[in-house]
């Protein structure tokens, strides 16, 4: 379907394809850069479409080479072919099969999308409309066929060529150095599943028996040589087969599950049918050269990607509205699998902090919009946080709410519901309500309205009455698009404290227990009454972050240091200490000498307190980052401020707890071989966040420990947080240590890229040049996707360097995205959408960001994603 840039799609006009097509056949035949497509449809009038309607395919930069219809070559009246679109004008309405031949040139393909190359291997992503640039199609997720592939290419070139399904055969064709291979994949699938790779490529396998016994090949496939790098993304994909059957009872469906790593990939991974591509930033990983952060990321997208094969795949999208069916849901289902495999508490407190971060950010800015959009310009840019971050948690809530039971209930009826089904959030739904015969239909507000509800909390207690009383209202802030809101259902968790620290059984008005410490607020204005409470109560409310939504309370610092002790929630433990923190942090910001005493006596506690596990106290230890605390200010504001503030308290801490942290850090150092499990990880991270605190005291000897750190280290983890922590201080142990880690890396791109970010996120006027001239580097590249992000993207996110008070940095991201635009535009509108605060800053570096978007707006020929986001930008 052909659309203007400027025009919208709107899920109220949503209207089923008119045609069926049953199966599709290609036969690609690769070259670098003419490579031949001829795709067979089997289409028949959909019985749920509009009767005597022409055919119209999508297209993208394509150009048609020959058509025909049952036959018959087609003549030029018959049809209207474009770069964007074909149309047969007359068809006949039965069945019939359509042959396309088109050609195009992956070689010249930077937006990766449809076929490109990347490290000479051929490979695609489709999703969302990529599958478009490949040949005619109705690229729309509810589209659903079976497809059937046959690749032809050079011997030498391409030897492994894979596409979705099971293996049919391969041969070799005499007489010439060319060979094919031919694949059929029996799930029916929307296009933007289809996945081919052709390339020189190694590979390591392993079987796999599913809980019914069917036998399974799992192989990785990657660059010449990197085998040794996938056996940790290979164990993480037989973790996640097996915890899918047992948690979800979802069972893998095909003989082969095959993932590819390559190196040039506008996102982390796609999840087309049996056929995972990767960049290869979330397979690769050894203890030379990955983090723990590396490896846990590779743990959860590895699972995620696995997961959609349900919640996904075999479960697909009606349209791309619903997006947040298969990515909320697959989030939701990834941190449940880190959250077992790992520590639950740590991996709530890992996930919330990144909710608050950026999605938080998101909902409170122009960019706000809800779980489920009701409009899009270019369906690329709602990949967001809020798409899913907040879609898992408002399954999450689900969960809450119907119990680990019910949620189970719902789950088993989808599966079995909605099984090669295109659904919707609806269908989804219903499938919770039916199975627990529960009305769902005002939780469903959290698909629909956009912003993150705030809540008025007042406690009281009565010693005579013996009662404690919440009166709560909840507010939904306006966002762009909807300015009345209705009252939404918030699941609360909460629990009451005694003096001692102990939990106080949470009893109703009437006497009776509050089943799971939950209360549900659906209405603007509620009050809350629990009985059998003789002394004042410490309040410990939205446990585990039960509602992603914000919380202003009477309850005082004295609860929030009470909490800090003592709270049985291991989340609301930490963030108690993270709201202590931030007190402190925005009162420095504001200019306040006040020393952050609360802060340092939690802290303090919580190291001599032998019941709190390392991963746990890594957490309690790195305090909210810059734009945290700016999103806390929320208007006029100063980032130079925030990070001085920032550092005065990191100072402070250290100073006071100097000893304690020192003892800690030694104990902490292990002389193990490293690791990556979550327990030795938690202990790097605690030593780390030591560290970190030990240098923010300025002493020499700390940025010597620091360098020594740096220089003995045996794993990447270490090496990496020992560098962090000098690049924060302009010392000369920065450069050596700098210098010293581009030497021993400088033909590991991967590895190149870390170094890339630490510069780029260094605290300093120095920083703006530093990037620029780093983009000279022989390992830099503008039009890869990892480096580009881990240079120009990590300086966008650097508060105090890209709000420079002169507009440098703004500049420098607004030329990057308008020389990026035409070469990929996807990354470039990811790039743009570093403003999306722009209107919380102070009047003057306001004025230069605005100044900035409007010369973004004002320059011809922006791509549709870059335009969208640059005019939304202004909402
Ligand atoms: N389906 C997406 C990949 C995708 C994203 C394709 C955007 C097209 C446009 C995939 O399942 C995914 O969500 N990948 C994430 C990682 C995941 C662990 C959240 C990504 O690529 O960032
Ligand atoms: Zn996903």
């Amino acid at each position: 379907m052909f659309r203007e840039a400027d025009t919208a799609v709107r899920l109220s006009e949503y209207q089923p394809y008119d045609w069926l097509v049953d199966t599709v056949d290609l036969d690609f035949q690769l070259e670098p850069a003419a490579t031949r497509v001829r795709a067979t449809l089997a289409m028949r009038p959909n019985p749920k479409g509009r009767n005597q309607s022409p055919i119209v395919l999508d297209g993208d930069e394509l150009a048609l080479v020959s058509l025909r219809l049952d036959g018959r070559v087609l003549s030029a009246t018959e049809y209207e072919a474009s770069a964007s679109s074909l149309t047969i004008k007359n068809p006949p309405q039965g069945k019939l099969t359509l042959e396309i031949e088109t050609v195009i040139n992956p070689s010249a393909n930077t937006k990766l999308m449809g076929l490109f190359r990347s490290n000479k291997i051929y490979c695609t992503q489709c999703e969302a409309e990529g599958f478009r640039r490949i040949t005619y199609f109705p690229d729309r997720p509810d589209v659903l066929s079976v497809y059937t592939v046959r690749i032809e290419a050079d011997r030498d070139e391409a030897p492994f060529l894979l596409s979705n399904g099971n293996p049919v055969e391969a041969f070799g064709i005499p007489g010439s150095n060319r060979h094919y291979a031919i694949w059929h994949d029996p799930h029916p699938k929307p296009a933007y599943l289809f996945a081919l790779v052709g390339g020189k490529l190694d590979y390591i396998e392993e079987p796999f028996k599913t809980v019914s016994g069917r036998k399974v090949m799992l192989r990785i496939f990657v660059d010449p040589d990197k085998t040794q790098l996938a056996h940790y993304a290979m164990d993480a994909l037989k973790r996640s087969m097996r915890w899918d059957e047992k948690v979800f009872g979802c069972e893998y469906d095909l003989d082969v599950f095959h993932i590819v790593a390559v190196s040039d990939f506008n996102m982390g991974a796609m999840e087309n049918k049996g056929l995972n591509i990767f960049n290869d930033k979330y397979v690769l990983a050894s203890p030379e050269t990955a983090t723990d952060l590396d490896y846990e990321n590779i743990e959860a997208i590895i699972a995620h990607e696995y997961f959609h094969n349900w919640t996904g795949n075999r479960i697909t999208c009606r349209d791309w509205f619903q997006l947040c069916l298969k990515e909320g849901l697959t989030v939701f289902r990834d941190q449940e699998f880190s959250s077992d495999e790992r520590s639950r508490p740590v991996e709530r407190i890992g996930d919330v902090r990144r909710l608050k971060s950026f999605q938080f950010v998101e909902d409170a800015g122009p960019l706000a919009h809800p779980v489920r959009p009701e409009t899009y310009r270019e369906i690329n840019n709602f990949y967001t946080v809020t798409v899913y971050e907040k879609g898992a948690e408002v399954v999450r809530m689900l969960k809450t709410l119907l119990g680990e039971r019910g949620f189970r209930k719902g789950m088993d009826l989808y599966f079995k519901r909605h099984d090669g089904d295109a659904a919707t959030i609806e269908d989804f739904l219903k499938c919770f309500a039916d199975a627990n015969k529960q009305d769902l239909s005002q939780f469903a507000r959290w698909y629909s309205q956009a912003g993150t509800p705030e809540l008025a909390v007042r406690g009281t207690h009565d010693a005579k009455a013996r009662t404690y009383t919440l009166d709560i209202e909840q507010m939904v802030p306006p966002t762009p698009g909807q300015s009345a809101k209705q009252p939404m259902v918030i699941p609360l968790k909460l629990g009451l404290l005694d003096a001692k620290g102990r939990d106080i059984p949470l009893k109703d008005a009437k006497g009776n227990p509050v089943r799971d410490n939950l209360i549900v607020l659906d209405k603007p204005s509620q009050t809350f009454v629990f009985s059998g409470v003789k002394e004042k109560p410490a309040v410990s409310i939205n446990r585990g972050f039960s509602a992603p939504v914000k919380i202003s309370t009477n309850f005082g610092a004295a609860n929030l240091l009470f909490l800090a002790k003592y709270d049985s929630d291991p989340f609301n433990r930490y963030d108690a200490v993270e709201q202590l923190a931030m007190q402190q942090l925005v009162a420095s910001a504001r200019g306040s000498n006040e020393p952050p005493a609360a802060l340092i006596e939690a802290l303090d506690n919580a190291l001599d307190n032998s019941k709190l596990d390392d991963a746990f106290l890594a957490q309690l230890f790195s305090l909210p980052d810059e734009s945290d605390i700016a999103q806390q200010i929320g208007k006029n504001i100063d980032p130079d401020a925030i990070l001085v503030a920032r550092r005065k308290i990191k100072h402070d801490i250290g100073m006071a707890l100097k000893e304690k942290l020192v003892a800690r850090y030694q104990k902490l150092t292990s002389h193990r071989r490293y690791s990556p499990d979550a327990k030795s990880a938690g202990q790097r991270a605690l030593r780390n966040a030591c560290l970190d605190l030990l240098a923010a005291t300025g002493d020499t000897a700390e940025h010597k420990r620091a360098f020594t750190q740096f220089e003995h280290a045996d794993n990447m983890t270490d090496r990496m947080a020992a560098l962090a922590v000098l690049a924060q201080y302009a010392i000369p142990e920065r450069e050596t240590a700098l210098a010293a880690f581009e030497q021993r890396y400088r033909n590991d791109p991967l590895v190149l890229d870390k170094w890339f970010a630490v510069q780029a996120r260094i605290p300093e006027s120095g920083t703006l040049d530093r990037v620029e001239a780093l983009t000279k580097h022989p390992a830099f590249s503008m039009t890869n996707p990892n480096r580009m992000r881990s240079l120009i993207g990590v300086f966008a996110a650097n508060p105090s360097q890209f709000n420079r008070a002169d507009g440098k940095g703004y500049a420098l991201i607004a030329d990057t995205v308008l020389g990026l635009d035409s070469k990929n535009p996807q990354v470039a509108a990811r790039l743009l959408s570093a403003f999306k605060s722009w209107r919380t800053l102070e009047p003057g570096r306001r004025a230069l960001a605005e100044k900035e978007l409007n010369r973004i707006a004002q320059t011809p020929g922006l791509s549709p994603d870059v335009a969208d986001i640059v005019s939304r930008s202004f909402a």
